[in-house]
């Protein structure tokens, strides 16, 4: 049975290949991408996310949703430093001449929402600011949507933004916590994306060696990455958090093992701006209603990116 599917993205670096394969797998049915402040200037994002709808055939079905241009509260910096000036590498500008759709993307979130409920499934790769704005809109929106799928946090781990804190829960913390208090989350944080979400240089060769169009593109959008993880860390590779997420929501045989606990995000300005609390020994009196994905199948993993670079089917082996 196919899924109805929602993306709610800041399209830059593995956004594009998290979006490629949402639209390459049979399994769920991309309905629209609702775009979000984050990674790099906001009409940057709008474009390369229909560049990607477009490369992968799918830009007449799939509306775009423009949506919100800053956080809810806070300033913020996007990072062009890691992705590259525009997001895809630093050398590639799309300017596709498709027009967004009309409306709001919270409003396309809702929508949706309403539309079918217990239907859709809403996966959010950006920081979380349209999906509160959805909240306050639609108060039901948890008992509207079937599955709420967030790639965010760094849970008893380094932050990559900040030491205590991952990107999409910094650029917008006060988002962030409504939707971990308020929405049942299933998480792929920052942790988890180093342990298994990361693909070293060698392998990511590989896959360019097949020298088909969403290989190439795969090796243009983590050049920069690749050389930033080489100056930081001295390794080459590439992390791919968002693809993690939606391999993971695609195919659930993925996921190894994965546990609910109470999850919060601090919120307040200063060194914990979007530090992610997680109450792995009970001690609080928070609800545990956060999935946290623990630990995935990284072989297969690995073998699902591959498998859509060179065949454009990430489904091939599941
Ligand atoms: O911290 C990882 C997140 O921010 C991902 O969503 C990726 O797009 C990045 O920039
Ligand atoms: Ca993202």
């Amino acid at each position: 049975m196919t899924r109805k599917l929602v993306i709610d993205t800041d399209t830059a670096g593995d956004d594009t290949q998290a979006l490629l394969m949402a639209a390459l797998a049979d399994s769920v049915d991309l309905e629209a991408l609702t775009v979000v402040a984050g990674n790099v200037e906001f009409d940057y994002e709008v474009e390369n996310a229909k560049y990607t709808l477009d490369m992968a055939g799918v830009a007449d079905e799939v509306p775009v949703y423009e949506g919100s241009r800053s956080p809810l509260v806070k300033e913020f910096d996007h990072v062009d430093h890691v992705h590259g000036e525009g997001g895809l590498g630093g050398e590639l500008f799309p300017e596709t001449g498709i027009d967004s759709a009309d409306g709001h993307a919270v409003d396309a979130i809702v929508a949706a929402a309403r539309e079918s409920p217990g239907e859709v499934t809403l996966a959010c790769i950006g920081p979380l600011t349209n999906v509160a704005l959805a909240l306050r809109r639609e108060p039901d929106l948890n008992d509207l949507l079937d599955e709420v799928w967030v790639m965010g946090g760094a849970l008893a781990t380094l932050g990559n933004d900040t030491p205590a804190a991952e990107f999409n829960f910094w650029v917008d913390p006060d988002a962030a916590k409504v939707v971990l208090n308020e929405l049942d989350v299933t998480l792929v944080d920052w942790g988890l994306t180093l342990r298994q979400g990361t693909i070293g240089g060698a392998r990511l060769d590989e896959f360019t060696e097949a020298d088909t169009p969403y290989a190439d593109f795969c090796a243009e959008i983590t050049s920069h990455a690749r050389a930033f993880s080489e100056e930081r860390f001295g390794t080459d590779a590439a992390t791919f958090p968002d693809t993690l997420t939606l391999a993971c929501l695609v195919n659930p045989d993925l996921v190894e093992e994965a546990e609910t606990y109470f999850v919060d995000v601090d919120e307040r300005e200063g060194m914990t701006r979007g530090y992610s609390l997680i109450d792995e020994l009970g001690i609080t009196d928070g609800e545990p209603r956060t999935r946290v994905v623990e630990s995935v199948d990284e072989a297969a993993f690995e073998r699902m990116v591959g498998d859509m670079l060179v065949h454009a089917d990430p489904e091939r082996s599941v």
